[in-house]
This record gives structure tokens, sequence and C-alpha cells, in this order.
């Protein structure tokens, strides 16, 4: 069973087409990712798949409800985190998961039995007791997230769960959406504009750039799509370096050599068969190889190859908002 289902969605704002005509549909159980960079698109969709914005055209269900029709079931079974924090800073982690219960009316006598649940899951226990304003970028997030997994819903929506945050944060946190994803059976849709994330996160990712999705497939078909491997290698300089690049153009695999002074990358298939070449002909031509390794191509060149652009890591931008938002959040 599909538990997210888009036909033709299409979102424009006045002349700009923010999502424009995506069909795609995620299984029960899937973690699926979109993958793209600052106005792709990404958190409009996914505002229209939590009910939050109505789309122009086309039509989105979520666990077999309509977005439009059946809005209140659809929230019924849905997590949502946002992009910036939710929570209250004043109050405690506690305090704010209880709001949270209540917002999403679950009975009384399972509140503080879910709150212990999902404070334990996200490690959080023993912190509950302190106000949020003392929490790091990377706690509060994981409370946010908490926040959305109490009512247990069938499809948890994370928008960029972890932008702003250091890379040791980000990475914790993807093991707990991982362990969120076994625990509680869900399928989980997340956007994010950090490769590594949705390569590591995503059972499928969806390339989104200016609205559309440019290709979904496996991370690793993605990859393996490219159908190149690079290999790098330093060589000794004590001797003349020209016939042993001839040598290396000959062979079958390769298809482009880059020289920079004595730092060689080789684009080429087979790269397993093609080192042990590479060592035959420096041992016959007396060439000393200092370094050699192989690489897979990244999500990087994938995302290059499909949009003719690379992604953009636009932290800087994110950071304005959010402290847009505080001000906001101080003058009330
Ligand atoms: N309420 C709105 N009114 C007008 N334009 C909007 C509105 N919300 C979004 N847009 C525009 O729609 C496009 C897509 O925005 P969206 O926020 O969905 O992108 P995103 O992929 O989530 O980007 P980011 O990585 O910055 O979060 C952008 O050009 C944005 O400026
Ligand atoms: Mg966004």
């Amino acid at each position: 069973m599909y538990f997210i289902e888009t036909k033709s969605l299409t979102k424009s704002f006045g002349d700009l087409v923010a999502v424009n005509d995506i069909s795609f549909s995620v299984e029960k159980g899937e973690i699926f990712g979109f993958l793209g960079p600052n106005g792709a698109g990404k958190s409009t969709t996914m505002m229209i798949f939590t009910t939050l914005l109505k789309p122009t055209s086309g039509k989105a269900l979520i666990a077999g409800f309509d977005v439009t029709k059946d809005a209140k079931q659809v929230r019924e079974n849905i997590g949502f985190v946002q992009q910036e924090t939710t929570v209250d800073e004043y109050l405690t982690g506690r305090e704010n998961l209880l709001l949270q219960a209540k917002l999403n009316h679950i009975p009384k006598n399972e509140i503080n039995q879910r709150i212990d649940e999902v404070l334990e899951l996200i490690e959080l226990s023993d912190k509950q007791d302190q106000a949020v304003v003392t929490y790091s970028g990377g706690m509060r997030k994981r409370l946010d997230i908490a926040g959305g997994l109490l009512h247990h819903p069938k499809v948890l929506f994370l928008d960029e769960p972890t932008v702003g945050l250091d890379i040791q944060t980000r990475r914790k946190i993807w093991q707990y959406i991982k362990k969120i994803h076994v625990e509680f059976e869900m399928t989980i849709f997340v956007t994010t504009h950090y490769m590594e994330e949705a390569d590591s996160l995503c059972d499928r990712i969806g390339i989104m750039d200016h609205g559309k999705i440019q290709v979904i497939d496996t991370p690793e078909n993605m990859k393996n799509a490219l159908g190149n491997e690079i290999i790098s290698l330093v060589v000794d300089g004590s001797n003349n370096n020209n016939s042993f690049l001839e040598e290396l153009k000959k062979i079958e695999f390769i298809k482009k050599i880059n020289e920079d002074d004595l730092k060689l990358t080789l684009f080429t298939s087979n790269g397993t068969e093609v080192i042990p070449k590479i060592f035959q002909i420096s041992s016959k031509l007396d060439i000393k190889i200092n370094s050699i390794s192989l690489t897979q191509p990244t999500l990087d060149d994938v995302f290059i190859s499909y949009t003719g652009h690379e992604i953009r890591d636009d932290d800087s931008k994110y950071n304005r908002r959010r402290e847009h938002a505080k001000m906001k959040r101080l003058r009330q």
C-alpha cells in the first residue's frame, strides 16, 4: 500500500510555480527523501502533504486520505517536524511535550507513558526538567522530533531535520531517525539539501530542482548509473612521467585522465581491474607511486549530472531566517 501518493501536484504563488506537476508514490515503511537546493519546492510540497497549504491543482493522498477532502484524517495520521524548531524555550522539555500531547488529544491516562517513551527514544530523559533555553541546537531538534511522535503517526514528515547543525550532531540525529523508523515501523518523508543525509537515511530519493522531480531512485542506483569510478594517484617526481601517462591512456576502461602536477585523477569503470594494470605499468617503467585510492562517485556527482549545477549549502540564508523568527518571537 502507498502511504504517500501524488498525481500532477502543482502549487503556484502568483506567477511562481513552486511545485510543478509532480507525481510519485511512497510505500508503507519506506524512508523517502527530497534532495534539493534552497527554493526547490521541498517545504511547499511538505506543507501540502501536512494540509497547511492547499494545492493549486493535482492530488495528494496521505495514508489513503485526500489532503484537501479528508484533511482531518490526514492530520490524525501524520507527525510533522517543521524546518524551524517550534519548541518553547521557556518551558522544560517535558512541559513542551505535555503541551504537544494535549494539542494532539492524546488520552489523559496515556500521556505520561507516551512522553516517557519518546524521551527515552531520543535520549533526553535526564534533561527533561531543564528549560529548553539551556538546550543545544541538536537537543532542541530532538525534542521537536519527539513531539512529532507522541501520537504514534503512520507517516512522519521531517523538513530539513538537521539544517544548521554540525556534522556530528547531524549524524546523531540520523541514528535517532533510523531508530524511530524501526521501532515505530513508520513511513518517513524527509527533505534535505545535504547529500550525505539523503544517502545515509533514504531508501529512495527524489532529486528536486525548480519545482520538478528530476529523477527518483535508490541512492545506490543513482550512483551506479553514472558508471564511473575515480582513481586518484600521486607519483614520485624523480622520473619522467610522460611515458607513464601515455601507457595509462591505453588501458581500455580509463575514460579520462586529469593531471595536476604529480597528482593524477583517472575517470574509469572497472576500477578494481584497472589498479593492478597501473602497478604493472609503473613497475615496468620504474615509476614510484606514493599513494593510490579508488572512490565511488558521490551523490554530488549525481546531482550535478541531473541538474547541471552543484547543490548549494546555503546555511547562511537559513541562519538569517532563524534570527528573524527569533526576533519575531521576542517581540511578541
Ligand atoms: N507563501 C509563499 N508565497 C510566495 N512564494 C513562496 C511562498 N512559499 C514559498 N514560496 C516560494 O516558492 C519556492 C519554493 O519554496 P520552498 O520553501 O518550498 O523551497 P525549499 O525547497 O523548501 O527551500 P529551502 O531549502 O530554502 O527550505 C521559492 O521560490 C519560495 O520563494
Ligand atoms: Mg524548505
